[in-house]
């Protein structure tokens, strides 16, 4: 019998490698960066950042594309996609005025975070931002008090199932709460404006898309028979990009929410917006880092880098799983990866296959782009992974 020399090492460790080929391959101006004297680096692909956009412009169509800002604020990345005409969701007045500094008019700026800060409402809100989420009656009497006549929009809870990074346990509620709150808004002057819901980051499931614009019409219908005339319908983000397994793709997501739009909502909302973070930046970055030890514990082999759970790989802590490659070949071993602090929570990844590595070699962490530096702290005295755009 013909004995399978492909084992669950080997596919998965072929996987990094054709990610890692294919991303330096067709970016030949990444090649002096792949070698950096000082580690660890976050190489940026800014002109890969713009294709996105268009690409997710190409296959949505009718909807306006909001930048979620907190996947990646970095100065050029904003400026990149303000000058394709994107719009923006922002969470605070940091990254308000980042957007604002690259000359984006507030008019092009939302924020999609049900519980704001009351001074970031009232910075906004004298900015000229007026477009804010809420999904409590506590929100809503913050947004009257500082910007009167301001248009919310309300946050629906939808699953998060088959979402790498769920968000919908901190936010959201029913459609029955969600009239109640549209009309209290109403009562208390603002403009009931429209329907928010995010399926999850990292979201590999179509499902979740599917109940988050059934529920959005339920509730658009119940609104309309309240005499609320809503104008607008947000599918939050959750496009999803290829770690140690597949992703969806822009295409196929688009064209099943193209088909749930026309069963669900005959007539469109005046806006249909989308704000999508991870799924424009995060395949567009690959963290550079180095080796710095390895150890045997118990049955355990250990390899430790240079940056951690701290300084960039938080998300390692959730449930992303990085694909990591380092140019060697020889035979695969399951390495449990240690990030650099003294910390034992400091531990980035379970199982990954690699050759056996040396102390100084590098190793590269595919689809860094998004919610990496910005989570990222000097803890221990390591430093933030530099940012480069070769
Ligand atoms: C309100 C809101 N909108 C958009 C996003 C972006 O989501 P993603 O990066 O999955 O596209 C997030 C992510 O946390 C969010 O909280």
């Amino acid at each position: 019998m013909l004995k399978s020399t492909f084992d669950h090492k080997t596919v998965q460790f072929e996987f990094a490698k054709r990610s890692f080929k294919s991303f330096v391959e067709s970016r030949e101006h990444f090649k002096p960066y792949l070698k950096p004297e000082k580690t660890p680096i976050l190489c940026m692909d800014l002109q890969g950042i713009k294709s996105r956009y268009i690409e997710l412009r190409y296959h949505f169509s009718n909807f306006n594309i909001y930048y979620a800002v907190k996947a990646n604020d970095h100065e050029k990345i904003i400026k990149s996609l303000a000058e394709l005409g994107s719009h923006f969701e922002v969470a605070s007045s940091q990254e308000l005025d980042k957007v604002l500094d690259a000359g984006v008019s507030p008019s092009r700026v939302i924020s999609s975070n049900p519980v704001k800060p009351p001074e970031f409402i009232e910075h906004a809100h004298k900015k000229g931002m007026d477009r804010f989420a809420v999904d409590s009656f506590t929100e809503i009497d913050k947004i009257a008090k500082v910007a009167k006549r301001a248009r919310v929009y309300v946050r629906l809870v939808v699953p998060n199932e088959g979402s790498d990074w769920p968000l919908s346990k901190k936010f959201g509620v029913d459609v029955d709460t969600a009239v109640e709150l549209l009309e209290y808004a109403r009562e208390k002057n603002l403009i009931p404006y429209g329907i928010t819901f995010h399926v999850g980051s990292q979201c590999n499931n179509f499902r979740n898309w599917f109940i988050g614009i059934r529920t959005a019409s339920e509730l658009w219908e119940k609104a309309k028979r309240r005499g609320l005339k809503l104008q607008m319908l947000n599918i939050g983000g959750g496009i999803p990009v290829r770690y140690s397994y597949e992703a969806l793709s822009i295409e196929d997501i688009a064209y099943y929410v193209k088909g749930l739009m026309q069963k669900f909502f005959p007539i469109l909302p005046h806006e249909l917006q989308i704000e999508p973070g991870r799924g424009v930046v995060g395949d567009q970055g690959m963290m550079v880092c180095r080796v710095i030890g390895k150890a045997k514990r118990g049955e355990d082999h250990w390899l430790y880098i240079d940056t951690g759970v701290f300084n960039g790989l938080a998300e390692a802590l959730g449930g992303i799983r990085y694909a990591f490659y380092l140019e060697r070949e020889g035979e695969l071993r399951e390495w449990t990866i240690g990030g650099v602090s003294c910390d034992s929570m400091d531990v980035v990844a379970r199982n990954v296959a690699l050759p056996e590595p040396e102390v100084g070699d590098y190793i590269y962490i595919l689809s860094a782009g998004a919610y990496t530096n910005v989570y990222a702290a000097p803890f221990n005295g390591f430093p933030i992974p530099e940012l480069v755009f070769p």
